[in-house]
């Protein structure tokens, strides 16, 4: 059957804070490119009237991101707004009436996960969910195995699998595809990329902020669910994955829940958990909270190209830098320059803030008085303002029918089953200073990589 662009995108959560930080910038920026001409449907339970949902809009586009006038102008032209609880069936029956003629509209969930079975109910009933409608789901999807696994059958209820849309948007970021397009569309890479040459690979998520007065989200959440399951794991995959046969969403899709398959479910040794000091303190935040604000594991890709290289990660709150990287170590050459301290190459893969592919490289000091040393050959790039922000990309990617940045419900469910273990483990939370990496000690005892942890610098 071909693939239909939605002719209306539905956004629940109208009013929240998800909308007002992410999805008002991406719909004007959709504008500004032309892609978008359909209907845009606000539904929430403000009690507000559309003029106010206008000006809520004008006021996050200022505060984030930059207002365009003319495309302001345009998205208010296509702007309707839908405002009921989500339990009362004449909201559902308002948002059908508002639906007109749209065939297949895109119905997304930047609500809480407690409401979704809800929504969906209702969408059923109201004829708002028939063939071909969408429905495109925030993360966090679930908080364990099971729940995901629940919550997918909610979904699958009322939308078969290739209608539903589980948003990482991570998958949206240019840098975190570009990991898939290195290594498949340059020959070099694949001649090192397997267990001979590569001796480990690190992956950090560092943020210097806090939670940004969403302690209350946060304290339900953690950084293992936060960004580990999902955000980092999808890094995993892109690095570990065999090349797809083609390029369709299933094919790709293929490939990375294949990863995840080959990964055992974490062991509590495996994973160091930190709290930065302070934590308690955030508004939302439960007295005596054991709450991880950070977290490094370690772990293992039982395949043929990985068995034997360790793949640590990383993440956390209060860090001394923001940026997202990869440092894929080789292993040792045979070399006979005994006398001369050489370290191990690297390939560095920076996601955030720039992107960046440096390769480290033994050579000869630049004069007599310099030592030998590591240095890089380094390809940078920093995104400019016209750059498409990931939730532009996979909204645009969902309304255009496109699942390929989406994870699928067994990629979900694997991704689960790892950490469900370690969720569950009532391993120590370590306290750590705001601006360290984490519980340093207990980090360097219990999750170091053979030549250390890669600690990535921001140029001033
Ligand atoms: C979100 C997490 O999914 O990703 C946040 O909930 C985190 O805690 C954010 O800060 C990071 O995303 P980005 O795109 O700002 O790097």
């Amino acid at each position: 059957m071909a693939i239909l662009h939605s002719d209306a995108f539905v956004f629940f959560g109208a009013t929240g804070d998800l909308a007002c930080k992410k999805i008002f910038p991406s719909l004007q920026a959709m504008i500004r490119r032309g892609h978008l001409t359909i209907p845009v449907i606000g539904v929430a339970k403000a009690g507000w009237t559309l003029d106010q949902l206008k000006a809520r809009a004008k006021d996050s586009l200022e505060h984030h991101g930059g207002l365009d006038p003319a495309a302001f102008e345009t998205l208010c032209a296509q702007l309707r707004y839908v405002d009921g609880d989500y339990s009362d069936p004449s909201t559902f029956d308002r948002l059908r009436k508002e639906l007109g003629s749209a065939e297949p509209p895109a119905h997304y969930m930047a609500i809480p996960p407690v409401l979704f079975g809800l929504v969906v109910q209702q969408l059923a009933r109201s004829g708002c969910a028939g063939e071909g409608a969408r429905i495109i789901v925030e993360k966090p999807f679930g908080t364990d195995l099971a729940s995901a696994r629940k919550l997918n059958q909610i979904l699958l209820g009322t939308f078969d699998e290739s209608r539903i849309y589980r948003i990482d948007h991570y998958l949206g970021k240019r840098p975190v595809h570009n990991l898939q397009f290195f290594r498949f569309a340059n020959a070099f890479p694949e001649s090192f990329w397997n267990r001979e040459h590569i001796e480990s690979v690190q992956i950090t998520m560092a943020e210097d902020f806090g939670v940004q007065g969403r302690g209350a989200f946060y304290d339900q959440t953690g950084a293992i669910r936060d960004v580990i399951q999902n955000h980092l794991f999808q890094v995993v995959a892109n690095i570990a994955m065999e090349p797809p046969p083609r390029l369709d969403s299933e094919s790709v899709r293929d490939e990375k829940v294949k990863v995840l398959k080959a990964i055992r479910s974490l062991d509590a040794h495996q994973v160091v958990r930190g709290q930065f000091r302070g934590y308690l303190k955030e508004p939302g935040v439960a007295e005596g909270s054991r709450v991880e604000t950070f977290a490094a594991l370690r772990l293992e890709i039982d395949s043929w190209r990985w068995k034997g290289v360790p793949f640590f990660l990383r993440a956390g709150k209060c860090l001394p830098v923001t940026c997202t990287e990869v440092l894929i170590r080789m292993r040792k050459p045979p070399t006979m320059y005994e006398d001369v301290q050489l370290q191990p190459n690297h390939l560095r893969l920076r996601i955030s803030p720039d992107e960046t592919i440096a390769l480290g490289i033994n050579s000869m000091a630049p004069s007599d008085d310099a030592s030998e040393g590591l240095r890089e050959m380094i390809a940078s790039h920093h995104p400019g303002r016209e750059e498409m922000d990931a939730y532009e990309r996979v909204l645009g990617d969902a309304m255009a029918g496109d699942a390929t940045l989406f994870s699928r419900e067994d990629y979900v469910e694997e991704a689960w089953r790892i950490v469900d273990p370690i969720l569950k483990a009532p391993t120590p939370v370590y306290p750590y200073e705001a601006g360290q990496w984490g519980p340093e000690a207990e980090v360097e005892a219990l999750v170091r990589p053979p030549a250390g942890w890669w600690n990535p610098t921001i140029d001033p």
